[in-house]
């Protein structure tokens, strides 16, 4: 298993947003995450990276303890997580924002002096970074200027220039067009080919079609998990869908 939770609890004051949950992610698999509002997703990969530590349990990843790692040591063991925008510098260059995340995993430090421009496979590693996601933004545009969709994919690209094994994605179809959609949905299938995703949507259609495996939140806790027809037919999912999405 390459990521594992056991009893992977968090108590905010009085609330439960995340309880007791057990997650199993298999190498190379889709698997999604879903669940109304509030369910305790977002909770649950805020602990999987480190941004908060769990009140109870433990996770595992490759079979390592990693309850209490930072979240760099969790990057550089390879779980990446495309956060919403956040993580792109706006007024840096499409290209110099992937290249310090480059830079960052050639192990040569980061700072706003250092000439990268010099180091050759810096570039060339950046160059095919930017093609592998499909950017077809020019690649000296200021990361302000691009569209909304063009920024997912250059978050995308930062987070494939840490080499990861497994990626994160939050709602990556939030906020996007129909025809933007199709073209995540190609790109998350082109990234399963080499890396393993583990995915927050609410788009069922999106859902249905990429997961191998699906894991139902509600109330911080799992109350379905398994194939999407499995998951589908749970009467505990349609309850908690109030009847709606899943037929
Ligand atoms: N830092 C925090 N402090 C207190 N409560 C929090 C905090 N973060 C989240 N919560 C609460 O925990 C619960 C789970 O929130 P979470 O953001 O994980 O839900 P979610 O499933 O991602 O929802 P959404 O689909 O709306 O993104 C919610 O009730 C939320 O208000
Ligand atoms: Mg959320």
């Amino acid at each position: 298993m390459l990521l594992e939770t056991t009893d992977l609890t968090k108590r905010f004051d009085g609330l439960v947003a995340v309880d007791q949950v057990d997650l199993s992610v298999e190498k190379g698999e889709i698997q999604s995450i879903i669940g109304p509002n509030g369910a305790g997703k977002t909770t649950t990969f805020n602990l999987l990276t480190g941004m908060l530590s769990p009140s109870d349990g433990e996770i595992r990843f490759n079979g390592e303890d990693i309850t209490d790692e930072s979240s760099e040591k969790r990057v550089k063991r390879g779980i990446s997580r495309s956060f919403q925008i956040t993580n792109i510098f706006p007024e840096l260059t499409v290209r110099k924002n992937i290249r310090i995340a480059v830079q960052e995993e050639y192990g040569y430090g980061w700072n706003f002096w250092t000439k990268t421009e010099d180091i050759p496979e810096l570039e060339e590693r950046t160059l095919e970074i930017i093609d592998y996601v499909g950017i077809t933004a020019d690649p000296d545009a200021e990361a302000s200027t691009l569209s909304h969709g063009e920024k997912r994919l250059l978050e995308l690209a930062i987070v494939v220039a840490r080499d990861p094994e497994l990626i994160m994605l939050d709602e990556p179809a939030a906020g996007m067009s129909e025809e933007e959609t199709k073209e995540v949905v190609d790109l998350i299938h082109s990234l399963n080919e080499e890396y393993t995703i583990l995915l927050i949507e609410h788009d069922i259609d999106l859902i249905m079609e990429l997961s191998d495996t699906i894991t139902v939140l509600a109330n911080g806790a799992v109350i379905a998990q398994g194939t999407p027809e499995e998951v589908g037919s749970s009467d505990r999912v349609q309850e908690a869908y109030l009847g709606g999405e899943f037929v």
